[in-house]
């Protein structure tokens, strides 16, 4: 298991566009593996190549619901609104309220280099519209209605 730095907003990293992966190569492979290591040890729901530096089109999700591995994915279809808070491991402490579409169809390929399709309501949804987000240099915070809030973590006793 590898833990890589999870960047933090004011990151230049962060503002730029991903380059397309081209072939699955043993270092991309060891990339994904080591982002799905980074999400879940900062408990996060995603991540996005770019926020541990490196400019490749991406993104690990695990919304409770097993790992997911997309490389250069893209959105093909979308429907619905869902109004709710979201949070980014770029953004620590912060939550903000975002709009997004209830249902996301999303193109991508596999970690073998193979296409897929996948849906996704509700988290799943804002997830894939949030981390694709990421590969064209966007954060959440320039779509929080409201501006930001800091999160209230829960003290253990
Ligand atoms: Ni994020």
């Amino acid at each position: 298991m590898a833990l890589r730095e999870i960047r933090v907003m004011g990151d230049e990293v962060l503002t730029k566009t991903c380059k397309e992966v081209t072939k699955m190569t043993l270092r991309t492979k060891i990339l994904i593996h080591d982002m799905l290591d980074t999400m879940y040890d900062a408990m996060g729901v995603g991540l996005a190549a770019p926020q541990v530096g490196v400019l490749k089109r991406i993104v690990v999700i695990d919304v409770g619901e097993g790992p997911i591995v997309l490389v250069n994915p893209e959105i093909i279809e979308t429907s619905g609104e869902q109004t709710g808070d979201e949070g980014c491991l770029s953004v620590p402490g912060k939550a903000g309220t975002v709009t997004r579409p209830q249902y996301v169809k999303v193109k991508a390929l596999n970690e073998e280099m193979e296409p897929v399709i996948l849906e996704g309501e509700d988290l799943l949804a804002r997830a894939f519209c949030h981390e694709i987000d990421h590969l064209d240099g966007h954060l959440y915070v320039e779509l929080a209605e409201d501006g930001l809030h800091e999160v209230q973590y829960e003290e253990e006793e």
